[in-house]
């Protein structure tokens, strides 16, 4: 695994004006900007106003910037919603679709989901659909299924062609923000590889290329160790991703211990063939 691509973002909510972002993402593209992006890719999903500034300001072949949510019609009676061709417009590269906060506060199902899913892809966005179990459901042991139905129905519509433009989030709910619960590294690493293995039953072995992240909570003293799952391929932060200093040293944490678990390998393998 830790040979494969790692991914990075953040989802800085209803945070950030323009200025705040135009600050947060300039200062992220200098302050990442040594950092080889064959095998690293950095995203940040601010709010809608600051989008069109944002693309402007970032670097592209640094950072790819993402929206927080989308309607699947291109035009039409929506009022309050936020068009795929806008959204192109302002040269977005990915949509997050089923944030846990849309869909609990703003009920959003997961046949919209789908929707939401199959437009994003459509228009040639990455679609990074978020999933993730309540409490409720957890302490119901529904985890499984709940996983299970948010992914079959959420992309359903989804052909294999289309599916290196897909990513998973993993958030479970209870784990989300500030009156987030700590999350187990053995509970995630279960979840991921339930995850992936559910991806393979819908796709097969396009299945395996899926990235799946980890969100919720994810702070410096447990980024190291999340992103040591068996089936994780990045972290989706929130609050300890919010300052670039801070989400910089967070970023370098990271690719530090994976480089040394890679070179780690390298030697065993080295010491396997020698014997
Ligand atoms: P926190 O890291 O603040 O819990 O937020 C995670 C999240 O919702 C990312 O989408």
């Amino acid at each position: 695994m830790a040979c494969r691509k790692w991914y990075m973002g953040t989802n800085t909510k209803m945070y950030k004006t323009i200025a705040d972002t135009n600050r947060f993402v300039s200062d992220l593209c200098t302050l990442t900007a040594d950092i080889p992006r064959e095998k690293f890719e950095l995203f940040v999903i601010p709010s809608y106003t600051t989008l069109d500034q944002a693309g402007r300001n970032r670097d592209s072949r640094l950072l790819k910037l993402g929206a927080q949510n989308m309607c699947w019609e291109e035009q039409g009676q929506f009022t309050g919603e936020i068009s795929p061709l806008m959204l192109r417009e302002v040269g977005c590269d990915l949509v997050m679709i089923g944030h846990s906060e849309r869909r609990h506060i703003f009920m959003e199902t997961d046949e919209m989901e789908r929707a939401k899913v199959r437009s994003a892809l459509e228009h040639g966005f990455t679609a990074l659909l978020c999933i993730g179990e309540t409490e409720e459901e957890k302490a119901a042991g529904r985890t499984a299924e709940v996983l299970r139905r948010q992914l079959e129905t959420g992309l359903r519509d989804v052909e294999i062609p289309q599916l290196n433009r897909v990513w998973v989030a993993y958030e479970p709910v209870w784990a989300i923000g500030v009156n987030g619960k700590p999350i187990t590294i053995a509970y995630a690493d279960e979840m991921l590889s339930a995850i992936r293995e559910i991806l393979c039953d819908i796709f097969g072995v396009s299945g395996e290329d899926v990235p799946i992240f980890y969100g919720g909570s994810v702070n410096p003293e447990n980024a190291v160790p999340l992103s040591r799952c068996r089936d994780i391929n990045g972290l989706f932060i929130g609050r300890s991703a919010w300052d670039a200093e801070k989400f910089n040293r967070l970023i370098r944490q990271v690719l530090e211990s994976r480089m040394q678990e890679d070179s780690d390998a390298c030697g065993r393998s080295h010491e396997q063939r020698k014997e």
